[in-house]
């Protein structure tokens, strides 16, 4: 298998970013698939802090790097990401980027539409990036999005978004908004097309060259399975599909191009935003594994909120999206406590669940059923190999492999590139 997937198998934040950053390394073309600016990957490099939210992770590295049709791109925030990176001596040329012409653009009206909605909703809302990243993919569904190829046209645009507005107008007057500014809007894109223009190509046909001459590709995918806008907790999710699945079609590259499925999992669980959260801890404990592990949102900086390990998600996670093997982050956050739970399903009105059913209503009621297990008083931080984890670390980590039903690929043990344990080489397996 020459390339590799590598998905969030939780509600994203599971720590992709280093895991990423050692496979971007290693591979010839690093590919986004779906999602936009509401991503956040953290990459440390020989001492640099670097943050990424649309650019795929290895432009740091040189590496080619490919932004698919299934990412929904705003190019301002892009030209803001460009020239942050830039400015920490990075060289980002159409050599080393390649934007999908097909990919639909995120305007100032999309980000005006996801405000508005969340402020409406009050207590029921999403929780969402505040990117508009939802209206984007709505319009892009819809047949009415303006895309990085139409940058070349403007000259005809006015049709087209003279649809787009009228769509847009009628929401905004429910919201008691004005209209869209037409001119405005068209000199905007006007000023930034031939920024995006610059890297603007088919990208299937330059990844397909690639492919060719047999380079190693990696997918990078953004948020996580449970916030897949089909298979996550439903209306509670990002509007992409984040699954493994839309490598292919988020790229133009077919479904056997995939590789090998890595899904990020972390060693008990987070979520930002609203929506069900069943082994969600509200008590000291939570709080203490939110401190430890410093669970803050990269691009909100919203408090994330933390709960133990859900065996019963991340097997589902595992089964939707294909996963070969899992890449398990921040164990070391568990040091220290006299005992760690798993959850092996679900007590629902009186009936046991070994999944999580579909509805939001049942989500919410899912009682956890916990295994407990000894903790550990040993440190796990910057272990580099299996003997130097203490015993029951060991065996949270067998007990976990079991109950998802999924072999651990590789144990990450701190922040560091160099601090994980290998147990399978996703390029070489
Ligand atoms: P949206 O993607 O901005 O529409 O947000 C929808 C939901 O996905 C919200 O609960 C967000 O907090 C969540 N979300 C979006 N992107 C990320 C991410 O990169 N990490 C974690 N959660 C995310």
């Amino acid at each position: 298998m020459a390339n590799v997937t590598v998905i969030g198998a939780q509600w994203g934040d599971e720590g992709k970013g280093k895991i990423v950053d050692w496979l971007a390394s290693r591979a010839d073309a690093v590919v986004r698939f779906q999602g936009g600016h509401n991503a956040g990957h953290t990459l440390v490099i020989d001492g640099k802090t670097y943050k990424l939210s649309l650019l795929p992770s290895g432009i740091v590295s040189g590496t080619l790097s490919v932004i698919g049709n299934g990412v929904v791109l705003d190019p301002w925030a892009l030209r803001d990401e460009v020239a942050k990176v830039e400015g920490q001596g990075v060289s980002i040329t159409d050599e080393n980027l390649a934007i999908a012409d097909n990919c639909p653009l995120i305007l100032p009206l999309h980000r005006d539409l996801d405000g508005l909605r969340e402020t409406a909703a009050g207590k029921g809302k999403i929780g969402t990036t505040g990117r508009g990243i939802g209206p984007a993919y709505e319009d892009k569904v819809g047949r009415r999005a303006i895309r990085v190829c139409d940058l070349a046209h403007l000259d005809t645009l006015e049709p087209q978004l003279d649809r787009l507005c009228a769509h847009h107008d009628a929401l905004r007057a429910g919201f008691g908004q004005p209209p869209v500014d037409r001119a405005a809007l068209l000199e905007e894109l006007r000023e930034i097309a031939p920024f995006v223009l610059k890297f603007a190509q088919p990208v299937w046909k330059r990844l397909k060259k690639v492919r060719r001459a047999g380079a190693k590709i990696l997918f990078e995918g953004a948020q996580g399975v449970l916030l897949d806008v089909d298979h996550g907790t439903y209306p509670f999710v990002t509007s992409s599909n984040t699954v493994s699945g839309t490598a292919a079609s988020g790229s133009g590259l077919g479904p056997n191009s995939t590789g090998f499925v890595l899904g990020i999992v972390k060693a008990y669980t987070t979520r930002v935003g609203s929506g069900p959260f069943p082994t969600e801890l509200e008590d000291e404990i939570g709080q203490g594994l939110g401190e430890r592990g410093h669970e803050f949102g990269t691009v909100t900086g919203r408090k994330r909120r933390v709960g133990w390990f859900d065996a019963v998600l991340v097997r589902q996670s595992c089964a939707i999206s294909g996963v070969t093997g899992i890449a398990l982050t921040k164990i070391d956050v568990l040091d220290g406590m006299e005992k760690v739970k798993i959850c092996t399903g679900y007590r629902l009105r009186g009936k046991v669940y070994d999944y999580l059913p579909s509805h939001a209503a049942d989500q919410a009621e899912c009682e956890p059923i916990y295994e407990e297990m000894p903790g550990w008083s040993e440190s796990t931080a910057g272990a580099r190999s299996y003997a130097d984890l203490p015993a029951a670390a060991i065996k949270y980590i067998q007990r976990i492999q079991e109950l998802i039903e999924c072999p651990v690929a590789l144990v990450s043990t701190s922040p560091e590139r160099d601090d994980t344990i290998l147990m399978r080489d996703p390029f070489v397996d």
